[in-house]
């Protein structure tokens, strides 16, 4: 029995979250950690958690697979709707493993295509900032409708991540909650997002610069939140944070509830944050990205 396997990366957004779905550029770097899928001829066993809308299907069906006829392992180590790409991930993988087991290759380009077709289930108008990150890998800067560009550093960056807790709203929820504020106070918003895109362009400047990155990705972090998309509780663990000399932003499309998703700290060091942060029961995550 012929059995496939294959392995797609999780992203962070560094900047350009919600702005990007506007046409404004995005930087972007996939991580080391990821999502595995397994996938052989079989009678249709499946062993995965969390498919509420059917995205595994469609991606069979994108695929060109027979969904009863195939015996599919997803393993994982992202957290679910954390902001961390793993919708995105697991579309690509089950659609790359499908074309493998058929023994067919799959150009980038297609499989962006095909990914993005199952991005629409979850929100209906995805700027293909996840697909592209999962799909291209690397750290890129993606624009909407453009296509994205690789970017390289001299050293590697290294961040912190925690958890702040799932949002209560999905992705799509979010995008139509910044939607409807855009609708009705264009003004305010397209200032925020012009001040987004500024912040990126400056990021993009200063990637090996810790000190000047650290009071980019807070400065990001705050217009985040007079966007409306992060949660008090998280705004305050925030302001917490940056008194212990850190800059704090979300990565991914936020949560006004309760938790806000992944948040991304960048800091001189990282013991006191983490220290800070484990201490009041919230699991981090040191990353690197470029190089
Ligand atoms: O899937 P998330 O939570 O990383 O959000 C994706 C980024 C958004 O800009 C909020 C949506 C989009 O399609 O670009």
């Amino acid at each position: 029995m012929r059995e496939v396997k294959v392995f797609v990366p999780g992203k962070i957004i560094l900047s350009g979250e919600h702005s990007v779905v506007y046409g404004y550029p995005a930087l972007v770097a996939s991580l080391s950690k990821g999502i595995t899928v397994k996938l052989m001829e079989g009678k249709g066993k499946k062993d995965y958690k969390n498919d509420e809308i059917g995205l595994i299907r469609k991606a069979i069906g994108v695929a060109g697979g027979k969904f009863n006829g195939l015996d599919l392992k997803i393993e994982s180590d992202l957290p679910v709707g954390a902001g961390l790409g793993s919708s995105a991930a697991i579309a690509a993988g089950v659609i790359k493993a499908v074309k493998k087991l058929n023994g067919k290759k799959i150009s980038d380009e297609k499989l962006f295509d095909l990914t993005m077709e199952c991005e629409r289930l979850a929100h209906k108008n995805p700027s293909g900032v996840d697909p592209a990150a999962v799909i291209y890998g690397g750290l890129i800067k993606y624009i909407k409708n453009k296509g994205l560009v690789g970017l390289k550093t001299k050293k590697t960056v290294k961040f912190l991540l925690f958890d702040s807790g799932k949002p209560k709203e999905t992705t799509g929820e979010m995008v139509e909650l910044v939607e409807k504020r855009y609708k009705s106070g264009t003004k305010k918003v397209e200032e925020i997002f012009k001040k987004i895109w500024s912040v990126t362009e400056t990021i993009q400047l200063n990637l090996e610069d810790d000190k000047k990155l650290k009071k980019l990705i807070d400065e990001n972090g705050k217009l985040l939140e007079s966007l409306g998309v992060v949660s008090k509780k998280v705004i305050r663990l925030s302001q917490d944070l940056r008194k212990i000399n850190c800059g704090v932003k979300i990565t991914g499309a936020g949560g006004l509830t309760g938790g806000s998703g992944m948040v991304l700290v960048k800091s001189l060091g990282y013991s006191k944050p983490k220290k800070f942060l484990e201490d009041r029961g919230y699991k981090t995550m040191e990353i690197s990205i470029g190089d």
